[in-house]
């Protein structure tokens, strides 16, 4: 991604919309108009990259095998620096090799096919009784008629309980993780600063240390958890079990976390939707499903072209960006009636691409869904009167889309 966030801020000064949508201030509160304002047919040319807003380009960009993913490195490396970059290995990152969400076939596919067997819908089934148990302990520990931050401490919490579970973490470590993901998730931003980026890599090797010595415990004493039988098949080296479970620990919690969040500020928005679902609690997968269309916890993903490509009449060139916008593609009106309305009656509500699409589409998919139906359904269910109390804060990122802050009401239990 390499571009440095101070360029795109000095950009986005001088009136440049999309560096204001990938790093202003209006970028991070409200991306919509930015994205109405960029909004075009097909593939287009921007100063900083090619860029796609249009609901069936984006689609067929992801499921077409002439473009891949790239590491998402941090600011570029100032050249007299960059040999000594190169010699430098880096500790195993989730968003570096051997990460499968930034391989290419066919080490993708070796990465991705012995972590997939227990992420099916089936598998994901099973947890249900666990999200639920996770669900009523949180709300039963609530204060009776009080005020919470719906963020940290409910949304944050069901989503890292379940993935430290899977992976065969101690409870008491949770804190830890939270940590760590703060200071990690800069780096998926089309531009990290200098600052975040330091951050961020002594986060990921700390996070690597602590990982190994995981790895190595579960070795030795396997559990009933998905990332024993990746320890115990054998198949995968220390360093691809590193990437891997970091991975799924971060992409187990950051984004879903902004999933319940964002879908509690677009319910306060919309009581007239929230009625539905609460008069019919088989309504709550269609809240969840219209929340990812209307306001997608991940908003951006990028491939670079793995050969010259040709696109509307243009000539991608091998190596070159483009940069995908998910939520440009779920308001797109030519695939969604009035987008910029809640609506959880959609005839097509599955149609967006927030898990984007093609070979990297989200593993966690379904859990994801089966967790943020629950925790909905199970939170309004306890307190049908929940309100905002102040304006939510927004996270300081571009690519996560999420709240940091939300301050609520609870009101009576039901
Ligand atoms: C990949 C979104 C939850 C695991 C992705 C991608 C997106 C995404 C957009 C693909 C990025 C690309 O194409 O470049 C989301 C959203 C979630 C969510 C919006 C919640 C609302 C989860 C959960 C897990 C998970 C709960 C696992 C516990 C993964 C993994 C990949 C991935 C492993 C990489 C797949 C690959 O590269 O083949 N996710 N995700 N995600 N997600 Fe999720």
């Amino acid at each position: 991604h390499g571009i440095p966030r101070a360029f795109l801020r000095w950009r986005a000064r001088r009136g440049d919309t999309f560096a204001t949508l990938l790093a202003g201030e209006r970028g991070l509160h409200d991306p919509y108009p930015l994205i109405e304002e960029l909004r075009g047919p097909g593939l287009r040319r921007t100063p900083l990259a090619y860029a796609c807003f249009e609901h069936s380009k984006v689609r067929s960009i992801l499921r077409d095998n002439r473009f891949g993913v790239f590491p998402a490195l941090g600011p570029e490396v100032p050249p007299p620096l960059r040999k000594l970059a190169e010699r430098v290995v880096p500790p195993p990152s989730p968003v570096e090799p051997p990460s499968m969400l930034v391989l290419n076939p066919p080490e993708h596919t070796r990465m991705r096919k012995p972590v997939a067997s227990a992420f099916t819908p089936r598998a994901i089934g099973r947890l249900r009784d666990r999200v639920e148990t996770v669900t009523t302990e949180l709300l039963d520990a609530m204060p009776a008629h009080g005020s919470i931050d719906l963020v940290t401490d409910f949304a944050a919490q069901v989503p890292i309980a379940i993935i430290a579970e899977m992976l065969g973490f101690p409870a008491a470590d949770r804190e830890l993780f939270l940590r760590w993901g703060d200071r990690v998730t800069p780096l998926l931003d089309i531009g990290t600063s200098w600052r975040s980026y330091r951050e961020a890599m002594a986060a990921t090797d700390t996070l690597a240390d602590y990982l190994a010595e995981h790895i190595e415990k579960l070795r030795d004493e396997p559990g009933d958890d998905i990332l024993s039988s990746l320890v115990t098949s054998g198949d995968l080296t220390m360093r691809e079990l590193q990437a891997g479970a970091g991975l799924l620990m971060g992409a187990g919690f950051e984004t879903t976390v902004n999933l319940i969040g964002n879908a509690v500020a677009a319910l306060s928005a919309n009581p007239d939707q929230l009625a539905i679902a609460q008069n019919d609690p088989d309504r709550w997968p269609d809240v969840v499903e219209e929340t990812l269309r209307f306001d997608p916890p991940v908003q951006t993903t990028a491939r670079v072209a793995l050969e010259d490509v040709e696109v509307d009449g243009m000539t991608v060139k091998a190596g070159a960006t483009v940069i995908l916008s998910l939520a440009g593609a779920n308001r797109d009106p030519s695939v969604f009636a009035d987008p910029d309305r809640f609506d959880i009656d959609r005839p097509n509500i599955k149609e967006h691409v927030a898990f984007s699409s093609g070979i990297h589409a989200c593993l966690g998919a379904s859990l994801a869904r089966m967790e943020a139906v629950h925790a909905l359904r199970a939170l309004y269910a306890r307190y049908p009167d929940l309100r905002l109390r102040e304006e939510p804060v927004r996270r300081n990122l571009f690519t996560l889309h999420g709240f940091e802050h939300m301050p609520v009401d609870l009101g009576p239990v039901a």
